[in-house]
This record gives structure tokens, C-alpha cells and sequence, in this order.
């Protein structure tokens, strides 16, 4: 498909989706979050892609959502039209989806990036949630996985100031999984991305779906739908290959069945 706000390739088993709206710092406009949407649902339609990766550019991963789409909107245009609410989806994405960060992302670009199921940041990196700035609030999570990810403390800090953090102190409060130097941004999580999809689909989207019942549920139940997930994939092929392969000292080849 032809999209005009952002790049989408496929290498080996691996999406890679750069947000491309060089003059607005890839603000979130509704054509960018539709055609996210497209891609990662064809994506998800592919069964020969295992992972996917979603980036935007060296300055800006987004710079947010557009504020001047938003400008003069008011609050029927907004009840009515359900704002946003579509954009949730990415979160749904049922294959693993890392976001390489690098530079600012603000606003909605830190909330698109908290849907991703880890961010790999470089050490441009800027994460912060500035709509306080601009009379409104965090509208795509920011209140909510932000507070998970970081903790009460300083996701107040964050959403009350509006200031900005840079890439160390997002990987000191458990926002990002790894920090690593620009030029190895993408190749780092096309790396990781890679390493996830050479293994077998069924358990990488049981892992995905157990790790988010975490802030689901209780302790109780979220132990039990991981153990319930954990029995039945000794009824896959997989299973049997990799715990064989293991024994036989040899690598496994998963077929995702
Ligand atoms: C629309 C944006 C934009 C945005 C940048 N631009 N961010 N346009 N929406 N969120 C545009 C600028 O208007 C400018 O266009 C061009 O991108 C370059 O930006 P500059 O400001 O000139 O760059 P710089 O001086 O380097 O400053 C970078 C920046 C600043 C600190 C990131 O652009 C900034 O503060 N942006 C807004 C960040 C923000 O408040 N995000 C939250 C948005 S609300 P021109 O045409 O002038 O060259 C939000 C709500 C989400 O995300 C929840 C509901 C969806």
C-alpha cells in the first residue's frame, strides 16, 4: 500500500514502520495514526512477519499529536467525533511491536511509544508528557502507563511539570529496556526484533498477552491465566522441537504450530 506520512519495509521476518512528517517532527496527525493503523494491521495479517519495529526519525520520534489539528476543535468535536479513540488499537497489536526512540517523544509520541510492548531508546532521546503545557492532559495514556511504568513520583513530576527527561533517567525509572548510542538505534532494535521472530510465534504472543494481564488483574489471576497459557503450549510442535532440541544439543526450528 502507498502511505504519505510514513515508511513501512519488511526484512526477513521484521516490520520496520518509520513515522515520515520531517516538517512537523512527525507530529500525530489523524493520516499518521490511520496509516500506523494500516500498516500494523497488515502486518498483523502476515503471518511470515514475527515482529515489528516502530521508529521515526534522528530528531523526533513524535513530537506529539498535531497540535494545530487540535487548535480549534471544541468539546462536541471532540465527544462526538471520539477523539482518539481509534488510536488505542496500536495497543492491541497481538505481535511484538518495539519502539526505537530517538529524540523527542512528547506527548502522544511518548504515549504511542508506551502502547509498543519495550522502547529501545538512543541517547538523544527526550520523553515527556508537555499537554499541561497547552491547558489539556495526557488524552492516549499517559496518566495510566505512564504511572505504571514509572511510578507515581515522577510521572506527577512529568505530567505536572511538562518537562522533559532524557534517555538516562527514562532508563533509571523503567521506561526504556536498553539506552544505546545513536548510530545503533535502529540496528539494535531490528536486532532484537529479529531474535524474537526467529522463535516460536504461539509462545512469544502467550508471553505478550500474560506479561499485559499484569496490569489487568490481581496477582491471583494473573498467575493462573500465565499457567493456564503455560499448559497449553505443550500442545504445540514448538514445545516438543525446542525442548528436544535442547536435549539433542542442536538449535531448534520452530514452524509456529
Ligand atoms: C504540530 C508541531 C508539533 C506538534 C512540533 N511541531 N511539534 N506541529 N503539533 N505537536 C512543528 C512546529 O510547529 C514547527 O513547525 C516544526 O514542527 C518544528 O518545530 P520547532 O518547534 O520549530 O522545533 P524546536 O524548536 O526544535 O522545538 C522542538 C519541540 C517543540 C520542543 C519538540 O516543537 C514542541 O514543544 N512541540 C510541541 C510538543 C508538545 O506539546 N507535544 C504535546 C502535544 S499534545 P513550523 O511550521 O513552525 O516550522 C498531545 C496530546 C496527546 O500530544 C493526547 C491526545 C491525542
Amino acid at each position: 500500500m502507498a502511505y504519505e506520512t510514513i515508511l513501512v519495509k519488511t526484512k526477513d521476518a521484521v516490520g520496520l514502520v518509520t513515522i515520515n512528517r520531517p516538517q512537523a517532527l512527525n507530529a500525530l496527525n489523524s493520516k499518521v495514526m490511520t496509516e500506523l493503523q494500516q500498516a500494523l494491521a497488515a502486518f498483523q495479517a502476515d503471518a511470515a512477519v514475527g515482529a515489528v519495529v516502530l521508529t521515526g526519525s534522528e530528531k523526533a520520534f513524535a513530537a506529539g499529536a498535531d497540535i494545530k489539528e487540535m487548535q480549534s476543535l471544541d468539546f462536541v468535536d471532540m465527544f462526538l467525533g471520539d477523539f482518539i479513540s481509534g488510536w488505542e488499537e496500536i495497543a492491541g497489536f497481538r505481535k511484538p511491536l518495539i519502539a526505537a526512540v530517538s529524540g523527542f517523544a512528547l506527548g502522544g509520541g511518548c504515549e504511542v511509544a508506551m502502547m509498543c510492548d519495550f522502547i529501545i531508546a538512543s541517547e538523544t532521546a527526550k520523553f515527556g508528557q508537555p499537554e499541561i503545557t497547552l491547558g489539556v492532559i495526557p488524552g492516549m495514556g499517559g496518566t495510566q502507563r505512564l504511572t505504571r511504568a514509572v511510578g507515581k513520583a515522577k510521572a506527577m513530576d512529568l505530567i505536572l511539570t511538562g518537562r522533559m527527561m532524557d534517555a538516562a533517567e527514562a532508563e533509571r525509572a523503567g521506561l526504556v529496556a536498553r539506552v544505546v548510542a545513536p548510530g545503533q538505534l535502529i540496528d539494535e532494535a531490528l536486532a532484537a526484533a529479529a531474535r524474537i521472530a526467529a522463535l516460536s510465534q504461539p509462545s512469544v504472543l502467550m508471553a505478550k498477552e500474560s506479561v499485559n494481564r499484569a496490569f489487568e488483574t490481581t496477582l491471583g489471576e494473573g498467575l493462573l491465566f500465565e499457567r493456564r497459557l503455560f499448559h497449553s503450549l505443550f500442545a504445540t510442535m514448538d514445545q516438543k522441537e525446542g525442548m528436544t532440541a535442547f536435549a539433542e544439543k542442536r538449535k531448534p526450528d520452530f514452524r509456529n504450530r
